[in-house]
């Protein structure tokens, strides 16, 4: 089996790591790939966005499977492009990829399938959402409605935070053509936790749960990122509530997109929110996560190429998931200033010598390879990932392994997987 990988990011390194253990795997090729995926199979320079370059290459290479990480191809219709080549492509079209691309398309479709999720208001004008905003009060959130790399959505506390977070979208253009719309919601307390499923069109499996860290700092403080660190599962969610949690907040919306004429399929990611009022849904990603794929992917122990062919076909009957009991935990570094400016170019270190550590992965992001040595490229450069027999060993022989790699300029967070740890009374 030929595979193309489309993305540059951990998640994707990950994807690749996993697929190459795949049964009949002979070649993958990624575009545009990182330093990581250099290694360990052939990066080939195509943008993300490019989908007639993608179709083309996917065409001359005699591609059998394409799998697109993020979330920018989905939405500018990658596995439509495919499919209409007939070459099988796992994830949602275009019209399914809506559910992430557009925060008030997602609230439209939880409406109607009858998800939990906060009360919000969706505009188009400053003038509504003032009036709004006022008649309900801070705490709010403001999202805008289109994709903007994570960085859309402002928890503000105070109703001048409110204002500002309308002027940064509707008078300063902030986000551009994203935040043309804007949705404001009733602000959620509670831990947060993701639930992923493999899905068909019809049918759901669940993934166990995992926790993603998205502020920059540790104890949750500073802006969000694109997530510092991901652990699996998060006690939070167990496994035995996985079933439930899945009839909740994804099943409804299989059938609801099923109704609409446009089945889901690939990997439907529902950020929740665990409430004194149950589960919420805070938004769909129509992707695996990054950084939560990692440790995902360290516990995944059945074909990951096989079950993504099953989706892609509309069939995964008789497939189920063979997960590792045990723990994983993944820490991002980062250059510092990541998410605002940050410098790139530094050289990184020790990479080999933290692979050498017992169930421990690097998965590479923002690097590239320079000659024989990996140098950072990007505001997320790599991440430390090891599963462990709990949560506690895993973070462990995570954080043993980061100590051995070394980056000049570079941060990351010491409480990935605390708060799991907290709810263990292991912290
Ligand atoms: P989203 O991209 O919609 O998941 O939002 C990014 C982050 O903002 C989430 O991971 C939450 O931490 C926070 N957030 C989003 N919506 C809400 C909400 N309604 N209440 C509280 N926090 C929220
Ligand atoms: N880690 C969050 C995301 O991938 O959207």
């Amino acid at each position: 089996m030929r595979i193309l990988v489309i993305g540059s990011g951990g998640r994707e390194h990950a994807l690749t790591w996993k697929l190459r253990q795949c049964r009949g795997v002979e070649q993958i090729y990624v575009a545009p790939g990182n330093g990581g995926t250099a290694g360990i199979a052939t990066n080939i320079p195509i943008a993300v966005s490019d989908i007639d370059a993608l179709v083309s290459f996917a065409r001359e290479k005699s591609i059998d499977l394409v799998v697109p990480g993020p979330e920018l191809p989905l939405t500018l219709g990658v596995v439509d492009a495919m499919v209409s080549a007939g070459i099988p492509c796992f994830g949602p079209s275009a019209a399914c990829a809506r559910l992430e691309g557009s925060k008030s398309y997602a609230k439209e479709v939880m409406a109607a399938a009858g998800v939990p999720t906060a009360a919000a208001g969706v505009f188009t004008d400053l003038g509504s959402a003032r009036r709004f905003a006022a008649e309900h009060g801070a705490p709010l959130v403001v999202k805008a409605d289109g994709l903007a790399s994570g960085k859309g959505v402002i928890v503000a506390m105070t109703q001048a935070e409110v204002d500002d977070a309308l002027a940064l979208m509707f008078q300063e253009n902030a986000f551009g053509s994203a935040s043309s719309k804007v949705v404001i919601e009733e602000f959620l307390r509670g831990e947060e936790v993701s639930l992923l499923c493999f899905c068909d069109g019809e049918r759901a499996l669940p993934l166990p749960s995992a926790q993603d860290h998205k502020a920059v700092f540790d104890g949750d403080a500073g802006p969000n990122t694109g997530g510092m660190g991901a652990y699996s599962p998060a006690p939070v969610l167990p496994d035995s509530e996985l079933g439930s949690m899945a009839d909740i907040t994804v099943r409804p919306i299989l059938a609801e997109m099923a109704r609409r004429g446009t089945p889901f399929k690939g990997i439907l990611y529902a950020g929740l929110m665990m409430t004194d009022d149950g589960p919420k849904v805070l938004e769909y990603n129509v992707r695996f996560g990054d950084p939560e794929c990692q440790p995902l992917l360290m516990r995944l122990r059945s074909d990951l190429a096989g079950l993504m062919l099953a989706c892609a076909k509309g069939d995964l009957r008789g497939q189920d998931l063979d997960i590792d009991s045990r723990s994983a935990l993944g820490v991002v570094l980062a250059a510092k200033g990541y998410p605002g400016p940050y410098p790139k170019g530094m050289p990184v270190m020790g990479i080999a010598g933290a692979m050498e550590e017992e169930d421990v992965a690097v998965f590479q992001a923002g690097t590239r390879m320079e000659g024989s040595s990996v140098v950072s490229s990007g505001g997320r450069v790599l991440c430390v990932t090891a599963l462990g027999k709990d949560l506690l060993d895993a973070q462990s022989r995570a954080y043993r392994a980061m100590r051995k790699i070394s980056m000049e300029d570079s941060q990351y967070r010491h409480d990935i997987g605390l708060k799991g740890l907290r709810r263990l009374g292991l912290a």
